[in-house]
């Protein structure tokens, strides 16, 4: 792949890289994303009837089925070449902050710390009476049928029913995650927004932010766009093709002088 030659002279000089991910970073650890034509969850699957409150309220048992069913999906997924750029490059670039959308482990299984999950997390559900996070965790998924009733566990403190540990459609995003992506929108040299459609608000502002504040955008995706701004670049491809040749060619090529 070319890349343009302003923009690696940009990656080899950035002092503070913020990396925004989105479904399609997972998706070749075959994770479904949300919004890809037939093979997208949404597609296939109503969110009304599976991700707001009210769901949960009607039949907490095929609510809880479902994202039992995801998260036996990423329990047997491994981590894929774009998950693990990304852990490398926090070792390259004076600075970097993670932050993404995806509420699976895969960051952190490539190597990644302290990953800002602004969707929140299938591996910490929540109690829906009191909003206690369970203290246990989970057991390993059970078998991966999906459409399959399961009842949710009871919080240890008050006995309510568990809930999955995600921002469902209505919900606000949890504050401190929120603030700290946004805080490193504003303040970093390199944005990467990585594998997302960019259309579920917050998170989608982040690119945003940081292109406002000055910072270089760089969308990595197979479903390009055409380029509207300077400092914004538009590189067609999976994430797990784009990103290793990137820290390659950008990143960890010499240092211009
Ligand atoms: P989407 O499904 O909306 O978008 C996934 C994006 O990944 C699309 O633009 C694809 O073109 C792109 N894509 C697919 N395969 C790729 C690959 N191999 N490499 C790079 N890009 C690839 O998923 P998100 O943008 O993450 O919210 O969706 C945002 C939120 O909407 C999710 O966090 C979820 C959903 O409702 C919650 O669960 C709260």
């Amino acid at each position: 792949m070319q890349f343009d030659q302003s923009l690696l002279d940009t990656l080899k000089n950035a002092g503070h890289v913020c990396v925004f991910t989105g479904a399609g970073v997972s998706a070749e650890s075959g994770i479904p994303t949300f919004r890809d034509a037939l093979v997208g969850l949404w597609a296939r699957f109503d969110p009304a009837a599976l991700a707001t409150r009210e769901a949960f309220k009607r039949d907490p048992a095929l609510v809880w089925g479902w994202y039992e069913w995801r998260r036996m999906l990423v329990c047997n997924a491994r981590s894929n070449a774009a998950h693990r750029a990304i852990a490398e490059l926090s070792t390259i670039v004076p600075k970097l902050t993670l932050v993404t959308q995806n509420v699976d482990d895969l960051h952190e299984r490539a190597g990644s710390f302290e990953v800002i999950h602004l969707h929140g997390s299938l591996n910490k559900p929540r109690c829906f009476a009191c909003a206690r996070f369970a203290v246990d965790p989970l057991p390993p998924p059970d078998e991966p049928i999906h459409g399959r009733h399961l009842e949710p566990p009871r919080c240890s403190h008050c006995g309510g029913k568990l809930r999955p540990g995600v921002v469902w459609f209505g919900e606000s995003l949890p504050t401190e995650p929120l603030a700290q992506s946004f805080a490193a929108a504003k303040d970093c040299d390199v944005l990467l927004s990585v594998g997302t459609s960019g259309v579920v608000e917050p998170a989608a502002q982040i690119p945003d932010i940081a292109w406002r504040a000055g910072a270089t955008v760089v969308h990595i995706n197979p479903d390009a766009k055409c380029v509207r701004n300077a400092r914004e670049f538009w590189l067609d491809g999976r994430a797990s093709d784009v990103l290793p040749q990137l820290l390659k060619k950008g990143f960890k090529s010499e240092k211009v002088l």
